[in-house]
């Protein structure tokens, strides 16, 4: 099981509001800033706390990830991401972010077992596909197929049952390689390979993807690594916009195949898992090294609309650890294919260089995050630039059902239903059309 503590009273924050004045207690972790519990505010005061785009506000207690932003410190369950990325293995990861902690030799085999055991689509989910136009966003076909999950395996969507809760996250982790690959065979007119529980998870995600049925596939380890590596890097992020959108939708009791259809709509955008897609395609229209002071005045144009994609992150103040990682890893990648000059990274080099140092990047501690760096690696993997974010999905869909888990079993969990301040018309009386001026 995992570790469950729960945050501790470090402190009081007084509030005075007018004439009334409130003693908050203020709640610190195990790590990280601590903070004030505004949870009685409104009995106290009157009064709700406003923070729109929640920069200053923590939703849940959580013992899964940690993010120091101003040192670039990521942890999984305790775990840098470093040592992880190095050591680990994507389904290891995966049973520590689930369980809380790292399996056993016994542990590991019966959860890659089981893992492996559930790798198959219900054969009819494949009929799916034939509604979708050829071209269709494969982002698109996975949200749709994830939410249609609940309609196949409705014997595992009692969130009350921690046995279905199980077979559940054995699914959606098992299935979304299938789903991901699937989704990119629609695009190509190629036929669907069915997965092999012969080979590892990685392995077998390459192999429904690269693989066509005349010809023999080989998987080779040092792109299995790669890919591996990627997986883990995206594995979880605490309480991102996705992550907060599977809780959202969880704590309304809906099923866990919703939950992370939801989810995978909400890593869509281009300011989460979308910047991948919209790195390369950035660097495809700068086109060359020339171009980019040019590029970097339009970014810092305001009225331009033109963001730096790939660079920037609402925690990170600093390098994000993923990215270093990602940087690495792309040379190995190159290297093991033989492409010595790829005119992408020369680019994202010199882009990074100019932007960690010119004063708008630097003032504001912009620096490469995960999605600069992974795009060129897929790229040269042979992903089209589609399936970029779909990669991120499936990778992320370990740490959405890990937050899903955690949220259900806490038992303060209840309905998340934020306030608003409200700015429209007072109450007013209605006035029939033929009166109204
Ligand atoms: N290019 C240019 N300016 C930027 C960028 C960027 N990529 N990111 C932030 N800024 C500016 C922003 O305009 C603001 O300027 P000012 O203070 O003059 O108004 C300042 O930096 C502070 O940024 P912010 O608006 O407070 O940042 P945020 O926390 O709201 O947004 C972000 C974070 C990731 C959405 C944003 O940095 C961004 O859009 N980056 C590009 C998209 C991207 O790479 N996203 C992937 C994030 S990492 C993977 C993931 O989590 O999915």
């Amino acid at each position: 099981m995992a570790p469950s503590a729960t945050s501790k009273q470090v402190g009081t924050a007084t509030l005075t509001f007018g004439d009334k004045s409130a003693d908050l207690p203020v709640l610190g972790g195990t790590l990280g800033t601590d903070c004030v519990d505004v949870r009685k505010l409104q009995s106290q005061l009157g009064i709700f706390t406003f923070d729109p785009s929640y920069g200053a506000t923590a939703s849940c207690e959580s013992a899964i990830t940690y993010i120091d932003g101003d040192e670039g410190i990521l942890l999984y369950r305790g775990y840098p991401i470093e040592q992880l990325a190095e050591k680990s293995t994507f389904l290891e990861v995966a049973y520590l972010l689930l369980n809380g902690e790292l399996p056993n030799q016994a542990q590991y085999k019966e959860f890659t077992t089981h893992v492996t055991m559930h790798t198959m689509l219900h054969e009819q989910i494949r009929r799916f596909w034939d509604g979708f136009r050829r071209d269709a966003h494969p982002m698109a076909m996975l949200c749709s197929v994830v939410g249609a999950m609940s309609a196949f395996y409705p014997d595992s969507i009692d969130i009350h049952d921690p046995r279905q809760r199980e077979i559940s996250a054995f699914r959606m982790i098992a299935k979304i390689p299938t789903i991901t690959a699937w989704a990119h065979k629609y695009n190509a007119g190629q036929p669907f390979m069915y997965p092999r529980n012969d080979l590892s998870y990685a392995e077998n995600f390459l192999y429904m993807f690269h693989a066509v049925p005349p010809q023999e596939y080989k998987p080779n380890p040092i792109l299995t690594r790669a890919m591996d590596r990627i997986l883990i890097l995206h594995a979880d992020h605490e309480q991102n916009a996705s992550t907060s959108t599977v809780r959202l939708a969880g704590s309304t009791d809906a099923n866990p195949f919703a939950c992370i259809a939801a989810g995978i709509a909400s890593l869509w955008g281009p300011a989460h898992g979308g910047a991948n897609e919209a790195v390369l395609k950035m660097l495809e229209e700068i086109g060359s090294v020339k171009n980019i002071p040019a590029f970097i005045e339009q970014v810092k144009d305001k009225n331009s609309n033109v963001k730096l994609m790939g660079f920037g992150h609402r925690v990170y103040k600093n390098y994000d650890p993923r990215a270093k990682i990602m940087q690495k890893t792309c040379y190995e990648v190159l290297g093991e294919l033989g492409i010595k000059d790829e005119p992408m990274l020369d680019l994202a080099m010199e882009l990074e260089k100019i932007a960690l140092n010119d004063e708008y990047f630097v003032s504001r501690k912009l620096y490469p995050n995960v999605d600069f760096y992974s795009g060129i690696i897929l790229k040269a993997m042979g992903f089209p630039t589609k399936m970029f974010t779909p990669i991120f999905a499936l990778a992320r869909t370990v740490g959405w059902i890990s937050q899903w888990k955690e949220m259900i079993e806490d038992p303060s969990n209840r309905i998340n239903r934020p306030r608003q301040i409200y700015t429209g018309a007072p109450q007013r009386d209605y006035v029939s059309v033929d009166q109204r001026g």
